[in-house]
Order: C-alpha cells, then sequence, then structure tokens
C-alpha cells in the first residue's frame, strides 16, 4: 500500500530579521530573530517512499526539480542531510506546492524547507501526525533544528503564534521555541505585491555579504534592546509601540545590505512611494498600520484584525491597481496521511 504523507507548513513575516550568520557552517545566526507564523501563505508537501527510485523525485509548483538546478540545490542537499541523520536509504517522491509566488521575497524557503522536513521524515519513518513524529524521535523543537538547517526562517515556522530563534552563545545550543500562542493577538499581514519575480540574489548570499557594511557592527550592538522592546509591546498587545520598531527594524535590515559590498537593493522607488503613503496613511487616518520587509520587494503590512476592512477600503481608493495578498497569524503546522 502507498502511503502518501502530507505535510502543511505556513510561512512567517519576520518582525526582527534574522540577517547574516555568525557561523555558515552550522546555521548560527549572527542575532536572535522574532517572527509571527502565517496560516494562508503555506507549501503542502506530499512525500513517497519509492523503492523503484534510484534518486529522489522532486516536483516543485507543478514542475520537476533536479539536483543540478537553482532550487533542486537546496532541496537536495537537505533531503540528502535529512536521509543521513534518519539512517534511511529509500528515495522518496516528493510533490511541493507553494500557495503564493516563490522567491518574491514571501519566505518560500521558510515554508518550502519545513514542509520538506516534516513530510521526508514522516514518510522515512512512517509517522501519520505530528504526535507520532514525535514518538519516532523528531519531536517539534528537533524538527525546527532540522529545518534551519534546511533554510534558517524555516526554523521558526514550525511553531504557530509568535516565535523566537535564540542564537546562544554557541552553535549547538541555539534554541527555536513559540512565544506566544495564535490566540494572544489577532494580528494580520496584508502583504502588497510589487513583484512576484525571483530575486536576482538569493538571501545565502546577502547573509555573506552583511558583513562587509559598516552598518552591521552597530546592528548588532543595538538588538537585544530592540528585542525586548519588541517583547514587551507584544506581551501588552501594543501596536503603537510594536509598529515603529518593525519599520526601524526593516529599514536598518535593508540599509545593512544597500551598504554592503556588493550592495544589494531589494526594493526598489515604488516600494519606498508606497512606504511613504502608509506613513501618510497613517497619520491621516490615525490607523495603527506598519510595515515590515523581507529579502525582497513586497511590502508586509502587519495591523490588528479589526482595522483590516477600513484598510483595505483605503488601498482599494489610494491604490487600486495593487494585489494584496491577506494573511493572519497561524497555528503551525499539520501533518496527515492517505492512503
Ligand atoms: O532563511 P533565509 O536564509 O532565506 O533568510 C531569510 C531572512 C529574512 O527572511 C530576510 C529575515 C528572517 O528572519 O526571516
Amino acid at each position: 500500500m502507498t502511503r502518501r504523507y502530507q505535510a502543511i507548513v505556513p510561512s512567517n513575516i519576520a518582525f526582527l530579521k534574522y540577517w547574516g550568520k555568525a557561523d555558515e557552517s552550522h546555521q548560527w545566526p549572527a542575532n536572535d530573530s522574532l517572527s509571527m507564523t502565517l496560516d494562508g501563505l503555506k507549501t503542502t508537501t506530499l512525500a513517497v517512499k519509492d523503492t523503484a527510485l534510484t534518486d529522489h523525485a522532486v516536483t516543485l509548483n507543478g514542475q520537476k526539480v533536479t539536483r543540478e538546478d537553482r532550487r533542486g540545490l537546496k532541496i537536495f542537499r537537505h533531503l540528502d542531510h535529512l536521509a543521513t541523520i534518519c539512517d534511511c536509504a529509500v528515495k522518496l517522491a516528493i510533490n511541493t506546492h507553494n500557495s503564493f509566488p516563490t522567491g518574491s521575497g514571501i519566505a518560500s524557503s521558510a515554508s518550502g524547507l519545513g514542509a520538506l522536513t516534516i513530510a521526508a521524515l514522516a514518510a522515512w519513518t512512517e509517522s501519520s501526525n505530528l504526535d507520532a513524529l514525535q514518538k519516532n524521535g523528531y519531536s517539534r523543537e528537533r524538527l525546527a533544528q532540522l529545518s534551519r538547517q534546511g533554510s534558517g526562517s524555516a526554523g521558526r515556522s514550525l511553531f504557530g503564534g509568535i516565535v523566537v530563534w535564540e542564537k546562544s552563545s554557541a552553535p549547538e545550543s541555539q534554541s527555536i521555541y513559540p512565544l506566544y500562542p495564535q490566540e494572544h493577538w489577532p494580528l494580520c499581514d496584508v502583504i502588497v505585491l510589487f513583484s512576484e519575480e525571483e530575486k536576482a540574489v538569493s538571501s545565502t548570499q546577502a547573509h555573506r555579504a552583511a558583513w562587509t557594511s559598516p552598518l552591521f557592527e552597530p546592528r548588532l550592538a543595538g538588538l537585544k534592546e530592540r528585542r525586548r522592546l519588541m517583547e514587551a509591546a507584544l506581551q501588552a498587545r501594543d501596536m503603537w509601540r510594536l509598529g515603529p520598531l518593525l519599520e526601524q527594524e526593516a529599514l536598518e535590515m535593508h540599509g545593512v545590505i544597500m551598504s554592503a559590498q556588493p550592495s544589494v537593493h531589494y526594493f526598489g522607488t515604488e516600494t519606498g512611494h508606497f512606504l511613504r503613503l502608509i506613513r501618510e496613511i497613517r497619520e491621516e487616518e490615525g490607523l495603527p498600520v506598519y510595515f515590515t520587509i523581507d529579502a525582497g520587494p513586497n511590502v508586509h503590512l502587519i495591523l490588528e484584525e479589526k482595522y483590516l476592512e477600513k484598510l483595505q477600503k483605503i488601498l482599494q481608493l489610494r491604490c487600486p491597481q495593487r494585489q494584496l495578498l491577506i494573511d493572519r497569524m497561524g497555528p503551525g503546522p499539520h501533518l496527515s496521511v492517505e492512503a
């Protein structure tokens, strides 16, 4: 009987950005990060054991990917790593699908590598849900650690709500854990699309370049305090306090990367004008809506769910041509099996 293991893992949006690696070979970040796990923006991955295969067969959004492809490289490398860890030689047929445009700055690597980790390990250990996977030796914390080895931000997608990835004092002691569950504060993420194209500079290259920026060391020095302030604002559910920290953090990350060598610009003038518009809307309407931007040109607007309708109406009037993806804080991953 062929059993198909289906993992669904949401994307996440970083409030405090993971930017730069202290040790690339151990995927040890230069700083702590904090994110909100999303709900509808997700990757669904099916894994099936197939003894007839001589190598893994991977399909991404309906297209076959090979070891040689730019996207295939990360996927196959991670599958090889997971196979060694669980000591499984049987090859897998992997079919993966994103609910959003891949490579557009909506962290497809976070949900993608997270879903790959869960689906592959579930197939190899024949675990039909997350509890069974835990009984077979893969707790959520372990799955998060394995996922971040595939792509750093993926570790945080293994939990719902608000999630912290702590650097700690050594690569072996870093930890990933949920800070607040989804119910703590109903927050939304309205993603304003400026480009659906794949980014020209991968985040791996940009993480390396960060160290060449004169702004990087001062950034690292200030992050402990920013994290403290962000956590206090989250605890108090106070968007007027959280929001300015979100914007400062995003602009600082982009400042680092723009002043690095080579200089990387993830967003252009259209995005820049839009950021100004958001500040205008906030002031004119008294609406607590703030932006953050990951490694791409698209803008994430963070706001409380009760203001969503009002924001949608305003955006419809002021920039009707813009495509929006609307999402909210979600509960985290799901694993199931089909016979
Ligand atoms: O996981 P990576 O290597 O693709 O890095 C992602 C980094 C950001 O998305 C820009 C920030 C973050 O913390 O998610």
